[in-house]
């Protein structure tokens, strides 16, 4: 595919999201659609913040006003959030408030944007457990049931980077530092596929062990954690210039890419290469972002590797997954699965199978403004 291609994707998707900017601003679309449809939300779960982060994306690709005016009326929705500690209390401030509020400020130095994503940072704080040097994912802090941290909270930690660079208070650092380096120690295998969850004990803060929430098994490779881990890896070097984090993303991206099938969406889980299995393609729109971000910090020829996967992946999710045509949905990436059943992890509800979700479109557009555009970006 041509820049052009690019190009005229991403103006496909703004126009798209267009023609929606009356239903979705002052409220959300739901995290994933149903029958490719996105209901409306209120401002609620992890995932708001990928619609307003989408408005920027389309902000600066076409200029048009609309887009911003709709990105400033979803912040101040995500001040009031914080403010009332609605649906917070676990470690997604980032997903919320990076794409949302953090680039809010940094493309036009919104005071209401910087005070929300502060909020949200301390909030993020708040889980972060000195035994065994995490933020701890989910539940009650301290719960036994709920001591562990989770791959994707590797894109949380950004807004703590940003955090302490924009009120030099070197905490929200330091506590990003510990989680990033908790993460390094258990989440990637022997083999380089990478656990969804590790366990602590809250005693002693001694690892005990990986497990999945969102994944086929255990010991599997869940598609869009390992495409966490991919991006995660890349912003970790990006903030530390720890070289162990380059080690790492070869190692997890790797993995990644030997598992692709041969159209190049993976399955929602790595167990699978071949057959019948829903695809998941926000995984890819992940891990190609991931790509795309540490190719400037490798030596050349290894960058045009990294960077000739994450446009095939690119080509891929445009020829298979992207949306065209409004009568068939109402978002941007078709084929991605939210949570899936499987019969040795029975937690998970079958939810968004093979359907759209937000992150899949927000990091879809990330993509494509990466591949079209020195991007400066939100995370
Ligand atoms: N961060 C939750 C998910 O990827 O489903």
């Amino acid at each position: 595919m041509t820049q052009e291609n690019y190009i005229v994707a991403l103006d496909t998707a703004c126009g798209l999201l267009h023609n929606d900017l009356a239903e979705f601003t002052t409220q959300f679309q739901s995290s994933n659609s149903v029958h490719s449809f996105y209901e409306k939300s209120d401002n609620v779960e992890w995932t708001t913040g990928f619609c307003t982060g989408e408005y920027w994306l389309a902000w600066e690709h076409t200029h048009d006003d609309a887009f911003k005016k709709a990105a400033l009326c979803q912040v101040d929705s995500f001040l009031q959030r914080i403010e009332n500690k609605i649906d917070v209390d676990h470690h997604d401030m980032g997903f919320l408030y990076v794409p949302s509020c953090v680039a809010a400020y940094k493309l036009t130095g919104s005071g209401t944007a910087k005070k929300a994503a502060l909020l949200a940072a301390d909030q993020l704080c708040s889980r972060f457990q000195e035994k065994g040097q995490f933020l701890q994912a989910w539940g009650a802090l301290g719960a036994k049931e709920n001591y562990r941290l989770i791959i994707d909270c590797l894109l949380n930690v950004p807004l703590l980077y940003w955090a302490s660079e924009v009120t030099g208070n070197p905490r929200y650092r330091e506590i990003a530092l510990a989680h990033t380096a908790t993460s390094m120690a258990n989440l990637v295998r022997p083999d380089h596929s990478t656990y969804h969850t590790y366990f602590f004990d809250p005693e002693t803060g001694t690892p005990v062990r990986g497990s999945t929430q969102q994944g086929y098994r255990d010991g599997s490779a869940w598609a869009r954690g390992q495409a966490w881990g991919v991006y995660g890896m890349a912003l970790a070097y990006f903030y530390t210039r720890d070289t162990k984090c380059i080690e790492l993303f070869r190692e997890v991206t790797d993995y990644f890419i030997a598992r692709l099938p041969e159209d190049g969406i993976p399955y929602w889980d790595l167990t699978f290469i071949d057959g019948d299995e829903p695809r998941d393609s926000s995984a890819a729109a992940i891990a190609a972002c991931g790509m795309l971000a540490m190719a400037p910090h490798l030596e050349e020829k290894e960058a045009a590797h990294y960077r000739a996967v994450a446009e095939q992946l690119a080509a891929a999710l445009v020829e298979h997954c992207a949306v065209r045509d409004p009568a068939v949905s109402n978002g941007l990436l078709l084929h991605g699965v939210y949570a899936k059943n499987s019969p040795y992890n029975p937690i998970p509800a079958d939810r968004g199978v093979d359907e759209c979700n937000t992150w899949g479109d927000y990091f879809y557009m990330e993509l494509l403004t990466r591949l079209t555009t020195d991007w400066k970006m939100y995370w």
